[in-house]
């Protein structure tokens, strides 16, 4: 392994390498840790009871190695978990659109939730996830979209590792004044909610402002070049959410890994339509139908989750194949085949070393 592997973020959190891993299957956030990166459970569309659970399986399956839980945290939310005011907030011409979708491509009203619709994203529901956090011994928060600076503090004064995800200076800013330890600078490139500013513009940005604050690297990386880049940039690690859903320990229905496979960087595009905020995914029916003339302006987060979450959770329980998407980012091109998650680390080690070596022998 190449001296630059050992940077500060490795040796804050004792891993042995400078990569996390985000994924929202457990088994993923485990393999990660325990091939000596640092894995991270995304839980925001998990219960407090979920939570609970899922960290109680992680403590035992990573053991002593770093691991942490990431939750998002978006402001103005809805105080309470109240879906029948969401509902009565839904504009008719919007219901009329989905509705015509199911109709459309056959979607069959099932009566059940989808992951977006499980329930509503509020400050109640947040306040409960968080608490669970602070109750167990999980080493590192990390806050998805927004630092909300009273949880960083609690997070912390419970010595919790707190990284915050950025995506432009002015998150930046407000995550420093919070007190995070540790930014994750996430370009446009990213899959799932990202924001207008690619990696390579806005990587030095933040390391410029963070000073002794060390930067991880999101939005892109594949390869052990992308490390090396990263690291050249100013970053201390990289940080990887689309190269998971290739691997078999992230559970993906064929149909969604297939057009996963087929994807080149040019097929992924950001869509408001699953969320009200920007969220890259691969390119499929659903994300067309929303760029269509005729289609409506998505509404804002949470009103948007309502408006399509059942209808998403029908889609894939009944597995219907056109608008059958996962979020994804550019970087999904450098991925065809299954895999798994030691393989994946082994190689991005392989190669950051090779590149490093190329540039300090
Ligand atoms: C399927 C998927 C789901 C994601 N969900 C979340 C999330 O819930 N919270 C979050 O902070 N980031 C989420 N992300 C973003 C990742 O944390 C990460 O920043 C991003 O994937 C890095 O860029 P990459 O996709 O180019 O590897 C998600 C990414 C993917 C691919």
């Amino acid at each position: 392994m190449h001296q630059a592997l050992n940077t500060s973020v490795v040796r804050r959190l004792g891993a042995r390498l400078p990569i996390f891993g985000f994924s929202h299957s457990l088994e993923v956030v485990a393999a990660v840790s325990r091939a000596g990166g640092i894995g991270i459970w995304g839980a925001t569309r998990s219960t407090p009871e979920e939570i609970r659970e899922g960290l109680e399986w992680l403590v035992e399956a990573v053991g002593d190695q770093p691991f942490g839980i990431d939750l998002v945290l978006p402001k103005g939310m809805p105080s309470t978990d109240d879906r029948a005011v969401m509902e009565s907030q839904i504009p008719q011409a919007h219901r009329e659109f989905v509705s015509d979708l199911r109709g459309k491509y056959g979607v069959l009203d099932d009566g059940l939730p989808g992951v977006r619709s499980r329930f509503v994203r509020s400050e109640e529901m947040a306040a409960r996830q968080f608490a669970e956090i602070m109750a167990s011994s999980v080493p590192i928060f990390a806050a998805g979209v927004g630092s909300p600076p009273e949880k960083v503090a609690e997070a912390k004064a419970a010595g919790k590792t707190v990284i915050s995800l950025v995506g432009a200076p002015k998150h930046a800013r407000y995550a420093l004044d919070a007190g995070a330890d540790i930014l994750v600078a996430q370009g446009y490139e990213a899959g799932a909610h990202t924001g207008d500013i690619g990696t390579y513009a806005l990587v030095p940005q933040i390391v410029e402002m963070a000073g002794d604050v060390p930067v991880v690297v999101a939005g892109g990386v594949a390869r052990g070049a992308h490390i090396a880049a990263a690291l050249a940039l100013g970053g201390a690690g990289v940080w990887l959410g689309t190269a998971w859903l290739f691997t078999r320990e992230h559970d993906m229905d064929p149909v969604i890994f297939d057009k996963l496979a087929a994807a080149g960087s040019a097929d992924t595009i950001r869509s408001r339509a699953d969320s009200g905020k920007t969220l890259r995914q691969i390119k499929t029916a659903w994300t067309d139908e929303w760029e269509g003339v005729d289609a409506p302006v998505p509404l804002q987060m949470p009103n948007q989750d309502i408006l399509v979450g059942d209808f998403l959770g029908s889609v894939d329980r009944h597995r219907v194949e056109p608008l059958m998407k996962s979020e994804a980012g550019q970087s999904v091109a450098y991925f065809d085949e299954r895999t798994d998650v030691e393989t994946v680390m082994k190689r991005l080690e392989r190669e950051a070393t090779d590149s490093l070596e190329r540039i300090a022998p």
